[in-house]
């Protein structure tokens, strides 16, 4: 089973990715850490612990890690994700577990450094608690196999500013220390593939574990509306869980090793993520960019993983 560390700010798709993950049963989960993004650190992690009491699975450690961004004010995403940043589903929940005594870039580190080369690193919020641990112990980029991030967008266009994603956007200073730590497998899941992995009514209705049905419809009902206001399609973007996706198949995306860097100082693009494709930089290259998705087969994937029992 591969080791891994699920980094979240707790917002509708990233449920559903933690969804994937734990009944995927192909991942041993060390942690789930959670940071400030869509919502608050406290809701964001609070949110976290219904989705385990959801998957009873208490046995799964939460650690809470950074409350704001590294130099920036939390910038959440209600309108998207809902008061309560899981759509109102779970309202009445009161999960018996909370998060465990630790804060979340120490966990990271301490996991990679007893575990060397074994930890995948799934983020899926902004970047902050993997920038701390990396100001912290700039060594663990030897020692953590691969990291995969849900963020930012190299072709197409932002979704929070025209040309920045929300999890860039939201840190960018930190993004620039992760995209710079030299880390050995660096795999950028984008908006340029996650907007190509939707998830429709259709697809919700073939889930068979009717708890996990009743979520699923539930928590993605008004995001997936707004969807159809903004794009004209009534579907739930799954950003969150294809990153997920791809560290349980790789083989699911094309990639292309690229120099990316990301914009901290700009009053227009902060948080765009620039990817070289003509190498005029000349750099090396820091990441794998996933380019292409083969959104049937994440969705076959993701059905069949959720109706595991
Ligand atoms: O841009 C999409 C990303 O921002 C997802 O991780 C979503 O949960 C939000 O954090
Ligand atoms: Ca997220």
């Amino acid at each position: 089973m591969k080791k891994v560390i699920l980094d979240v700010d707790t917002g509708i798709d990233d449920a559903l990715g933690i969804l994937l993950a734990v009944k995927s049963g192909q991942l041993d989960i060390q942690a789930i850490t959670t940071v400030c993004g869509n919502v608050s650190l406290e809701q964001a992690t609070l949110n976290t612990c219904k989705i385990l009491d959801l998957l009873d699975r208490p046995d799964i450690p939460v650690y809470q890690g950074a409350e704001a961004p590294l130099i920036r004010k939390g910038l959440h995403e209600h309108h998207i994700h809902g008061e309560d940043g899981i759509g109102g589903a779970l309202s009445k929940v009161i999960p018996p577990v909370s998060a465990t005594e630790g804060f979340a870039p120490d966990i990271i580190i301490d996991t990679i450094m007893t575990h060397p080369g074994e930890v995948t690193l799934i983020c899926t919020g902004p970047l902050t608690n993997l920038a701390l641990a990396l100001l912290k112990c700039p060594e663990m980029t030897d020692r953590l196999d691969q990291v995969i991030f849900m963020g930012g967008v190299i072709h197409g266009c932002g979704n929070i500013t025209p040309v920045a994603e929300y999890n860039m956007y939201a840190d960018p200073e930190a993004a620039r220390i992760v995209f710079h730590a030299g880390f050995k497998q660096l795999v950028q899941v984008g908006l340029d593939v996650t907007r190509k992995a939707l998830l429709t009514a259709e697809h919700i209705a073939r889930l068979t574990d009717p708890a996990i049905r009743d979520y699923v419809a539930e928590s993605t009902a008004a995001y997936t509306k707004r969807y159809e206001e903004r794009n004209g399609v009534k579907a739930c973007a799954l950003h969150d869980p294809l990153a997920v996706g791809v560290a349980l198949d790789s083989g699911l995306v094309e990639t292309t090793l690229l120099y990316v860097d990301v914009e901290t100082s700009s009053r227009l693009c902060d948080g765009q993520t620039v990817g070289d494709v003509q190498n005029r930089l000349n750099h090396s290259s820091n990441m794998d960019v996933c380019e292409q998705v083969n959104s049937e087969a994440f969705l076959e994937l993701f059905i069949q993983v959720l109706n595991k029992e």
